[in-house]
């Protein structure tokens, strides 16, 4: 059992990893004491609230269970106003605890938690890859709108996290591959992750000794990035860098979202990153070939799946919160470990890296 710290003053918080349920119900019970909330809301998706039918690890007092869909499409307006009457329902005050146990779930109830009444305390508990090293830490939370991922957010810190990577074993081999999309873009932040991520004998599962890790690994490249530029504020450096790849893969999840599931947009983000790096000449040999192996090692797309125009991917990238006063922010690589923010004000000299990934 360990625990990682993200300090922030006094936003500052725990990320816990226990290797079993019962280490995590101990953690748990432990972080509840030390508080006294006035009641608990677990916000969850409907295969998490069947597979558990009651969430014992909680007291009983005040405990209330809400059931939302997984996934991107939860990520609107309609949930979080459902969600905030809900909660008003059952009278949720500002010393409740909301508790988002599952994967997207973690940006739906940290927008939630940061609106509501104005701010009510939260934890994250994921139950995905994605979110156990990604989405469940730093605080940037929110909901897309149809022409734009992730767009309507804020940033509000979890109170704590709670990782049990065991917990990963009940979910489907496929979401255990999406999540190694973003555990691949944190070993291209950092070169210590790439060599162990490339050096296995064989690929990572649920099951693997190695995995949790990997997964504190993630965590710690996250927490010490958040940490130094907790809103993304930092000109050119920072928390931009946690973006590789995510320029293109977000294009991607407007243009086709039922062809694109995040991890797999992010896979082909990567790729177009790698390309374009070497195509702007930000570097003169990208690890490409690496990185397709890499990816293709877990099943993730390297090339579209089909093509798109890219008058399509042009429009949407110029909604996206990286284009700033006409200029694009881009994050490319200059080597294994070493980003680079890319500032451009011409879509069109992304064209030739796109077109070699299969947009026309
Ligand atoms: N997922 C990117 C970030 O949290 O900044």
């Amino acid at each position: 059992m360990e625990s990682l710290n993200v300090n922030l003053g006094d936003r500052s918080y725990p990320i816990h990893f226990s290797e079993d349920f019962d280490q995590l119900k101990g953690q748990l019970d432990v972080f509840l004491k030390e508080r006294q909330f006035s009641s608990i809301t677990i916000i969850t998706n409907p295969a998490i609230a069947k597979l558990t039918h009651n969430f014992s690890f909680f007291p009983k007092y005040h405990q209330k269970i809400i059931v939302v869909a997984e996934g991107e499409k939860s990520k609107n307006f309609e949930t979080i106003q459902h969600l905030c009457e809900e909660l008003l329902l059952n009278h949720v005050d500002r010393k409740s605890l909301l508790v988002a146990i599952g994967g997207v779930i973690n940006d739906i109830v940290g927008f939630v938690a940061s609106i509501y009444k104005r701010g009510v305390p939260y934890i994250n508990i994921p139950t995905t890859l994605l979110s156990a090293v990604d989405s469940s830490i730093g605080g940037k939370n929110g909901i897309s709108l149809c022409a734009a991922k992730n767009c309507i957010g804020t940033f509000h810190q979890p109170k704590a996290v709670f990782c049990c990577p065991k917990i990963l074993q009940t979910l489907p081999p496929v979401q255990f591959s999406f999540g190694m999309a973003e555990v691949i873009k944190y070993a291209l932040l950092n070169k210590e992750l790439w060599t162990l991520l490339t050096s296995l004998p064989s690929p990572l599962t649920a099951q693997s000794p190695n995995l949790s890790e990997v997964i504190m690994c993630c965590c710690k490249i996250k927490a010490d990035i958040v940490e130094e530029d907790e809103t993304e504020q930092t000109e050119g450096s920072g928390r931009i860098f946690l973006n590789l790849g995510h320029t293109t893969a977000h294009a991607l999840e407007i243009a086709a979202p039922t062809h694109y599931s995040h991890g797999e947009a992010v896979s082909i983000g990567l790729c177009a990153a790698l390309l374009l790096s070497q195509n702007l000449k930000v570097t003169p040999s990208a690890p490409l070939a690496q990185l397709q192996q890499l990816l293709s090692l877990y099943k993730l797309p390297t090339k579209l799946k089909r093509p798109i125009s890219l008058a399509k991917i042009h429009f949407i990238i110029l909604k996206d919160k990286k284009y700033i006063g006409k200029n694009l922010r881009l994050v490319l690589l200059k080597s294994i470990g070493r980003p680079v923010c890319y500032v451009t004000p011409n879509l069109s000299s992304l064209d030739p890296s796109l077109i070699q990934l299969g947009f026309h």
